[in-house]
C-alpha cells in the first residue's frame, strides 16, 4: 500500500476508513456509530462501542497466548534497579490495583490524579484506573503544588495517587510535601491519597486521608474491567495554552485505542512481540500515547525507564538501553539528541554497543534541527524521522509513515500528513494558502480518531480555543508550510506558548508569577532561542516607581518564584530591567517583536505601536549588556 492510497482512503472514506483500523481491537460490543455528533456539534468516534482500553491492552494478550512476554522492562539507573512485568503479571498487578482504588470507592466516570515519578507504579495506577472506567489525570513530577493544586480543582479527584518521591540527577524530590501543599491550596480535596514508599525518603502519612500503595495492594480483591463507550474519556491531560490556566485536554476511550494500534503499524512499523522505547515521562502526552497505551495496545514490550539520557551516567544511556533490551524504534525528543551531541560529539560511546536492532529513531517535541538530525542520522546510520504532535492529538499530526510507505526524509520537516489529518495553511481570513507559503497550520473538521473532543467541564473554552478562529477547522497554534512535494514544515507556535526541553510553557502563565513580585510593575516573558532545551524563558521587567532592588537579585527572587510556582522545569533563569515595554495603542504588548529582537531577527513593529522609541531602547541595553550580538 502506498502513503498516497492510504491517505486518499483516510479522506475520501474517513469512517469506513476508520472502521476497519477499528475491527483489528476486541470490542465488547463493536461500535455501530463510527463518527457522530452531540448536541454541541462537537465530532465522537465509536460513541456507541463497548470497550475497556485496560482489557484491549492487558487482558487480550494474555487471553492470546501473550501472556509470558514481557510487557514492561523497568530500567532505573538513578535507583540502579531493573525489573520487567510479563503481561500476565501486569493484568494481575492493574487488576490489583484496581481493587484497591475500587476499595476506596473508584466507580466509572471518577477521577484519579496520578503525580508520581517515571516508576512502573505510574503505569500500574493509570491501567487500573482505565479499568475501572474512571478517568485518570497524570501530573507530571517536576510540575511545583500550584500547579498540581491547579489541576486538582480542576478535575475534582476522588483519590490521589503518588509516591514519596522522586530522583533527580542531583537531588532526591520529595513529592509527598508539594502533594499535602497542593491539596492545601485547592478547595476540592480528595477523599484519599494512595502513596508508593521509595527507600530514598518515606513520608509520614496523614490519618484517615493517606494509605500506603504496599500494604492496600496486600489486601486487595482484583476488580474486572468495567465496560465503557468509545466516546466515554480515559484521561484528561493539562496542557499549557496561553492564559495562566492550563487545558483539560479530554481523550476518549474508543478513538484513542484504534489511533494509537494503528500508529503502531503504520508510522512506527512495530509488530506484536517488538520492543520499543519512548525515552519520555508518563506526565506528558508522549508517555501516555506511546510508553503506556500504544506498545500495549499492539502487544509489543515497552520501556519505563527512570534516568536522563546523559549523565545516567552518561550519553550512551540511549545505546546501552538499545542493546540491552532489543529496542527497535526508539522515540524521544530533539533536547535529548541535542544533549547526546553535546556530551559526545563523535559519538564515540556507540561503539561500545550493539545497536543493530534499532531500526528507526523518532522525534517529536519540538522541530528536530537539521543539524541535529543531520548528526543523529550520520552517527547511528539509522533514519531520523521527526513527526509533529500536540497533547491535544495524542498522536501524530505529519509523520513518515515507516510501515506504510517510507518517504525520504527532507531536513526540517516532519514529512506528510498522518493518514486522517487533513492539514491546511491558512492565512488569518481562513484562506487556504498555496505551497511553499507560511501561514497558520489549521485542521479541516472532523479530526480523526483520537484528538480531544472537549476541554474538561467547559465545551465552550474548547470550541472558543479552538474551533473558532477558523471555521469548519481546528487551529493548532502552530505556523508553518507545505512545500511543492507536499511536505509539511512546522516553524514553531504563533501564539504565548514555548517549548523548553520539548515542555510546553505558557508564557502568560509566567507573567503572571513574575507580576506578582512586589518590585514588579509590568512584565513580558519571552521564549529565547537556546542550543540544547530549543528555548528558554527571558523575563523584562519594568519596576514599580520608588522600588529599590539590583537585578541581580530580583533575578535570584524571580527565578525562586517560578520554581516554587510552576517548577524548576521552566528552567526561569534570566531576567532584566527595562524601563518601558513596547505596547500597541491597545495596550498589547509586542511579544512577538521582543522575541524576534532577542533572538537576533529583524523584527517587525507593527503600526499601531505607542511609542516608536521603546524597542531601539531595550535593543540598545540588551546589546550593552551582551545578550544579544
Ligand atoms: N521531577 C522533579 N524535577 C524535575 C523533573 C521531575 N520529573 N524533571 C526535571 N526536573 C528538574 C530538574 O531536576 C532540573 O532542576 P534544576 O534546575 O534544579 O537542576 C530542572 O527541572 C530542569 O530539568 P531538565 O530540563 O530535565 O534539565 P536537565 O539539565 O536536568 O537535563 C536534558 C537536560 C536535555 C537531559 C533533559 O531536559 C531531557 O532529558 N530532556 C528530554 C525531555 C523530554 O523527553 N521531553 C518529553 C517530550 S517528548
Ligand atoms: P505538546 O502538546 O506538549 O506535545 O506540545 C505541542 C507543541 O510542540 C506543538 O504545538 C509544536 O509547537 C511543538 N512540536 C511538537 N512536535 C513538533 C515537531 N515535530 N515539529 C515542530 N514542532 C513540534
Amino acid at each position: 500500500m502506498s502513503y498516497k492510497a492510504e491517505y486518499d482512503r483516510s479522506m475520501n472514506d474517513p469512517e469506513g476508513f476508520w472502521k476497519e483500523k477499528s475491527e483489528a481491537l476486541k470490542w465488547f460490543k463493536a461500535p455501530e456509530k463510527i463518527l457522530s455528533q452531540d448536541e454541541h456539534g462537537i465530532f465522537h468516534w465509536f460513541a456507541d462501542g463497548e470497550m475497556n482500553t485496560a482489557y484491549m491492552a492487558l487482558d487480550y494478550h494474555v487471553e492470546n497466548g501473550r501472556g509470558d512476554q514481557v510487557a514492561i522492562i523497568y530500567d532505573s539507573p538513578v535507583t540502579d534497579t531493573k525489573k520487567t512485568y510479563t503481561y500476565t503479571e501486569l493484568r494481575d498487578e492493574v487488576a490489583k490495583a484496581a481493587g484497591m482504588l475500587a476499595g476506596l470507592g473508584v466507580e466509572k466516570g471518577d477521577r484519579v490524579i496520578i503525580y508520581m515519578p517515571m516508576i512502573p507504579e505510574a503505569v500500574i495506577s493509570m491501567l487500573a484506573t482505565a479499568r475501572l472506567g474512571a478517568i485518570h489525570s497524570v501530573v507530571f513530577g517536576g510540575f511545583a503544588a500550584p500547579e498540581l493544586a491547579q489541576r486538582i480543582e480542576d478535575a475534582q479527584p476522588k483519590v490521589m495517587i503518588s509516591a514519596s518521591c522522586g530522583i533527580e540527577i542531583k537531588r532526591v524530590i520529595e513529592y509527598k510535601p508539594l502533594l499535602d501543599k497542593a491539596i492545601d491550596l485547592s478547595a476540592h480535596k480528595p477523599q484519599s491519597c494512595i502513596i508508593f514508599q521509595r527507600p530514598q525518603a518515606t513520608s509520614p502519612l496523614i490519618a484517615g486521608r493517606d494509605y500506603e500503595w504496599d500494604a492496600l495492594m496486600a489486601t486487595a480483591t482484583p476488580a474486572d474491567c468495567v465496560p465503557v463507550k468509545g466516546a466515554d474519556p480515559l484521561y484528561i491531560l493539562y496542557t499549557s495554552g496561553t492564559t495562566g490556566k492550563p487545558k483539560g485536554v479530554v481523550r476518549e476511550n474508543g478513538g484513542h485505542a484504534v489511533a494509537l494500534n494503528y500508529s503502531m503499524q503504520a508510522i512506527y512499523n512495530m509488530n506484536p512481540g517488538d520492543v520499543f522505547w519512548a525515552a519520555s515521562d508518563v506526565g506528558w502526552v508522549v508517555g501516555h500515547s506511546y510508553i503506556v497505551y500504544a506498545p500495549l495496545l499492539r502487544g509489543c514490550t515497552t520501556i519505563v525507564y527512570e534516568g536522563k539520557p546523559v549523565m545516567t551516567p552518561d550519553a550512551g544511556a540511549f545505546w546501552r538501553i538499545t542493546e540491552e533490551y532489543g529496542v527497535k524504534g526508539l522515540f524521544s525528543a530533539p533536547t535529548a539528541f541535542r544533549a547526546i551531541k553535546k556530551d559526545d560529539p563523535n559519538a564515540d560511546l556507540i561503539n561500545n554497543y550493539d545497536i543493530s536492532s534499532l531500526l528507526t529513531i523518532f522525534s517529536a517535541g519540538e522541530r528536530l534541527d537539521p543539524p541535529t538530525q543531520e548528526w543523529m542520522m550520520e552517527k547511528t546510520g539509522k533514519p531520523v524521522i521527526d513527526h509533529w504532535w500536540q497533547t491535544e492529538t495524542g498522536w501524530g499530526i505529519t509523520a513518515n509513515l515507516q510501515g506504510v510507505e517510507p518517504m525520504p526524509v527532507k531536513l526540517g520537516s516532519s514529512t506528510m500528513p498522518t493518514p486522517g489529518f487533513n492539514v491546511q495553511i491558512l492565512d488569518e481570513n481562513g484562506q487556504v494558502l498555496g505551497r511553499n507559503e507560511q501561514g497558520f497550520i489549521a485542521l479541516k473538521l472532523p479530526l480523526p480518531p483520537s484528538c480531544l473532543a472537549t476541554i474538561w467541564g467547559d465545551v465552550e473554552k474548547f470550541k472558543s480555543s479552538y474551533l473558532q478562529t477558523f471555521d469548519g477547522y481546528y487551529a493548532s497554534g502552530d505556523g508553518g508550510y507545505i512545500d511543492e512535494d507536499g511536505y509539511v514544515f512546522v516553524m514553531g507556535r504563533v501564539d504565548d506558548v514555548m517549548n523548553v526541553a520539548g515542555h510546553r510553557l505558557s508564557t502568560g502563565e509566567m507573567e503572571e508569577v513574575v507580576g506578582g513580585h512586589p518590585s514588579v510593575a509590568e512584565c513580558a516573558v519571552i521564549a529565547r532561542d537556546d542550543d540544547l532545551k530549543g528555548q528558554l524563558p527571558m523575563g523584562l521587567v519594568v519596576l514599580k516607581t520608588g522600588t529599590d532592588i539590583d537585578e541581580e537579585t530580583l533575578s535570584k527572587e524571580l527565578t525562586q518564584m517560578i520554581r516554587s510556582a510552576i517548577g524548576a522545569i521552566a528552567c526561569y533563569k534570566e531576567t532584566h530591567i527595562v524601563k518601558r515595554l513596547p505596547k500597541t495603542r491597545s495596550g498589547k504588548t509586542l511579544r512577538k517583536s521582543l522575541r524576534q529582537m532577542v533572538n537576533g531577527q529583524p523584527y517587525v513593529v507593527p503600526s499601531t505601536i505607542d511609542d516608536v522609541t521603546i524597542m531601539p531602547e531595550i535593543e540598545a541595553l540588551l546589546r550593552e549588556k551582551g545578550v544579544i550580538a
